[in-house]
């Protein structure tokens, strides 16, 4: 193992001199979502990964094996919370029975990062199994704001808030989703986790240009990138539909974006999300290198310190 690896997996982020554990910040290397069919490849190689994300909607019951693995996990690795669950674009007030549960988690695990999506999931007393876009005008983003205020609040910390997949726009948005991320962030002081692979979908769906999105995302308010896999399917009228599945490995076009956002917005985490069709450990870990090759051609300088500690 390299030097440059054995950094990023550094056995002793995240443990304070007394043991007590402190909250190390998320690497600006290659994460894996960490998933329950890893623990064992994870914790038996102690494979030369960043970091790892999961859902904090995972990991709210009590106890039992998820929480026995991810306490193993968490003294290894730093991590970072990713939810799916709060649908802070949703109309109605946030569930503070589930704000509570991930509140709690955040104090038990320290989290580097803590991250949702801007999107709704919850419709009075249902629960949608998907993350639904919402118009974007002066009414919404005051909504918004308000509901990332509150999380902040509640969490005792700042937020990362995601641009999301889309598959259909509402007539009565204003505003470009890039400008209301920014002033979502300018408003609130939450900073923005800039997925790739949702600009690229979006992007296909709706038939304008990803780059373009890419050169208008706010950069500077950048804390994470996610890359994932989608599916290519037809709509009723035979164009291209985009499905942002989770469950491929990262395509080319997707690789090509991260490289254009990382040249904009400097070394960032980049996290490689797959949630479905979970394959062998061995093919997550290629996608994290090429995820951490990418990070060091983009930024090399940033990257020389450890090649030199070789
Ligand atoms: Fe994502």
């Amino acid at each position: 193992m390299t030097a440059q690896a054995e950094a990023r997996r550094d056995p002793t982020r995240g443990v304070g001199p007394s043991g007590a554990r402190a909250e190390p910040p998320i690497p600006a290397s290659a994460g894996v979502g960490l998933k329950p069919a890893h623990y064992r490849d994870i914790l038996e190689a102690r494979p030369p990964v960043g970091w790892f994300e999961v859902h904090p909607e995972n990991y709210m019951g009590a106890g039992g094996p998820p929480h026995r693995y991810l306490e193993a996990v968490r003294e290894r690795y730093p991590l970072s919370l990713h939810g799916v669950g709060l649908s802070i674009g949703g109309a109605q007030p946030l569930d503070t029975a589930h704000l509570e549960r991930l509140a709690a988690l955040v104090r038990r695990y320290q989290p580097g990062l803590f991250s949702e999506h801007l999107a709704w999931s919850t419709h009075t007393t249902g629960f949608l199994n998907d993350l639904l876009p919402l118009p974007y005008n002066e009414s919404t983003l005051a909504h918004v704001a308000r509901h990332v205020s509150q999380v902040q609040e509640c969490l005792g910390r700042t937020m990362l808030l995601e641009n999301p997949a889309t598959y259909l726009r509402f007539q009565d948005s204003s505003i470009a989703e890039t400008e209301f991320l920014e002033e979502l962030a300018s408003r609130t002081g939450c900073g923005l986790l800039l997925d790739v692979n949702n600009a690229y979908v979006s992007a296909v769906n709706h038939g304008f240009d990803a780059a373009d999105y890419l050169d208008r995302f706010p950069m500077e308010f950048v804390q994470e990138i996610h890359v994932a896999g989608h599916v290519r399917r037809l709509d009723d009228l035979d164009q291209p539909l985009l499905i942002d599945s989770h469950d491929t490995p990262v395509p080319d076009p997707v690789w090509i974006l991260l490289e254009r956002a990382l040249k904009q917005c400097g070394p960032q985490p980049v996290l490689v999300e797959w949630d479905s069709d979970i394959p062998e450990w061995a093919v997550l870990m290629g996608q994290a290198e090429r995820a951490q090759h990418t990070l060091e051609r983009c930024h090399p300088a940033a990257y020389r310190h450890h090649a030199n500690a070789c």
